[in-house]
């Protein structure tokens, strides 16, 4: 049973040119939550429908999120400030890991790196590969770096490698053992984090992002195709994923 809470908002910064790392108090989210669950935010009283926002952590009784103010709802759940209360309803969706693997890679692009935070700290010694835009557009890197192994990449060569995180993961991969990937970042990135997988016999989940209705699994809006058992089926990210595997998805 999915249920929405009123958390109040304990810390707002802007790490970024439009980004905002938002902690709340949501004890029930912190206790229940899995890596790679969202939140469902109502933004405003002024924007009806509710936007996704992934977990980037939870601890105690704190829920931390980050997100790019993009169009009218992230806009309008920027202008919260500390103290006020949020509506919102979660944890929703899937967990990324689905079984042991003794050689775990993460990788991330963007705003995809967010949901992989907390996936990173609970794994065994991950490699972690983060790609953003430019030098101004990197985010969390001293806090990857402190748990885990950690290789940024930019597309424009501004800051770290030079170049697509993939192409980075591609090199890694030539040298070194892997038995999983986990991966979210925009769709172009995890078509090439996909395909690098599964030339690779290596198994892959990713997460991905759609537009959202209910959040919980009864509009489809958020239906993608994907194949299961064998068959073509539309499936809910929000209900069925957000994370799914590589191979049961047309990306
Ligand atoms: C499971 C999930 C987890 C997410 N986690 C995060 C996160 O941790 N941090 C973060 O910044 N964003 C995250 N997003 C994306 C975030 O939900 C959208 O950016 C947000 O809903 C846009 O709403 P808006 O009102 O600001 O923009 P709108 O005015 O609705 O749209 C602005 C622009 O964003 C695009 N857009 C809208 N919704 C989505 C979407 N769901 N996916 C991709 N593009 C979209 C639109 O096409 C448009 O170009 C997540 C999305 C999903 C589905
Ligand atoms: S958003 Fe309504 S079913 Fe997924």
């Amino acid at each position: 049973m999915e249920t929405n809470y009123l958390c109040r908002l304990e810390s707002k910064t802007q790490i970024a040119d439009g980004i905002y790392d938002f902690v709340v108090n949501a004890p029930e989210i912190a206790k229940n939550t899995v890596p790679g669950q969202f939140l469902h935010v109502l933004c405003s009283d002024k924007v009806f429908l509710r936007r996704p926002i992934s977990i980037c952590d939870a601890y105690e009784d704190k829920v931390r999120f980050i997100f790019e103010a993009k169009g009218e709802g992230t806009a309008e759940l920027a202008k919260k400030q500390v103290g006020d209360n949020i509506d919102i309803m979660g944890p929703l969706g899937n967990c990324f890991v689905n079984g042991v693997y003794k050689k775990p890679v993460v990788i991330g692009g963007g705003i995809g790196v967010f949901p992989l935070f907390k996936l990173t700290k609970l794994l065994d010694n991950p490699e972690v590969f983060l790609g953003f835009r430019s030098k101004d557009r990197v985010v969390m890197e001293e806090e990857f770096s402190a748990v885990a192994n950690t290789h940024i990449s930019t597309d424009d060569g501004s800051y770290g490698y030079n170049g697509y995180a993939a192409a980075m993961l591609e090199e890694y991969l030539d040298n070194n053992k892997c038995d999983v990937i986990y991966s979210c970042g925009p769709t172009p990135m995890l078509r090439a984090v996909k395909k690098i997988a599964e030339s690779r016999n290596i198994p892959c989940r990713v997460s991905l992002e759609q537009r959202m209705g209910c959040g919980i699994g009864a509009c489809l809006v958020c239906s993608c195709e994907t194949i299961f058992s064998g068959t073509n089926k539309y499936r809910r990210v929000c209900k069925d994923g957000p994370v799914f595997d590589s191979k049961e998805v047309n990306i």
